[in-house]
């Protein structure tokens, strides 16, 4: 999909980026999906991992703008729920979701040299599995492609908190924009209340952000939102390399 449309580049210089953040700082999630729709569209794809914030997004994006693809990495191992939630999804917008597989031979040859849990020994060999698992198909997802959105917030996490608006993604070469940058977790929740945004059963057994289920665990009340996802590790590794 994404990979075959003609692609409509669009640079921005360092002090362009400053000037369109400075003049989306505070302004409603909505104001800054029109401003990525207009801009780029129909070269904007979304990625949704169906955690709150890109249901939320979701939501928000079939108001305006249903043609507006929503891409998913299927990284093999989701929890259950998470499948569930995408298929209520895709029919309660009536969307079609556009799953992408990490390549079969990469991970027949991680998992017959390393075992099935290989993540769990050292940084390397998890990053290597979300290498190939989430990584490489996500370049697949944003070939072709000018802008992809995000759900990413600052308050996620210590990795994320120079997190802008409107940023150029060095690694894949387009832009990325986060509309929800600036909101908090409470909102968030406000949002999907009020909307009656369908959302992750786990959410409810205290999964506040949710990956793939061997990486995944419930937090403890009163520990960070992200302590349950790798938890084995130091909060400063703690990405997979989507985010960079
Ligand atoms: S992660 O990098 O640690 O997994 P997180 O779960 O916080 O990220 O999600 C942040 C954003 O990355 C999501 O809002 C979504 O836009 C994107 N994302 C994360 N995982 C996926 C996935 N499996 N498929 C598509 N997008 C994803
Ligand atoms: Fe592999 Fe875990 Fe990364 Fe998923 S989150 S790709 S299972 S290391």
């Amino acid at each position: 999909m994404v990979g075959q449309i003609e692609k409509k580049t669009k640079e921005f210089t360092p002090q362009e980026l400053r000037k369109i953040n400075e003049r989306l700082e505070g302004k409603p999630p909505e104001e800054i999906l029109r401003w990525a729709i207009d801009t780029f569209s129909p070269n904007i794809g979304m990625a949704s991992s169906f955690g709150a914030e890109d249901v939320l997004l979701i939501d928000l994006v079939s108001r305006q703008a249903p043609a507006v693809r929503v891409f998913t990495l299927d990284t093999g191992r989701l929890h259950e729920e998470t499948y569930e939630l995408m298929e209520q999804v895709r029919t309660r917008y009536g969307i079609s979701i556009e799953t992408y597989f990490p390549a079969h031979e990469a991970v027949e040859r991680l998992e017959r040299g390393k075992g099935l849990y290989s993540f769990r020994e050292s940084v390397e060999n998890r990053r290597e599995c979300c290498d190939i698992r989430k990584v490489e198909p996500l370049r697949r997802a944003l070939a072709g492609l000018a802008a992809w959105i995000t759900g990413l917030r600052r308050d996620q996490a210590v990795t994320r908190t120079e997190t802008q608006a409107v940023e150029w993604d060095e690694t894949n070469g387009l832009v990325k924009v986060n509309p929800l940058v600036e909101w908090t977790n409470e909102q968030v929740w406000d949002y999907v209340r009020a909307h009656n945004v369908p959302y992750n059963t786990l959410h409810d057994q205290g999964f506040p952000s949710i990956g793939c289920a061997p990486c995944t665990r419930a937090i403890q009340p009163g520990e960070d939102i992200r302590a349950g996802r790798w938890w084995w590790e130091h909060p400063e590794y703690k990405e997979c390399g989507l985010h960079r």
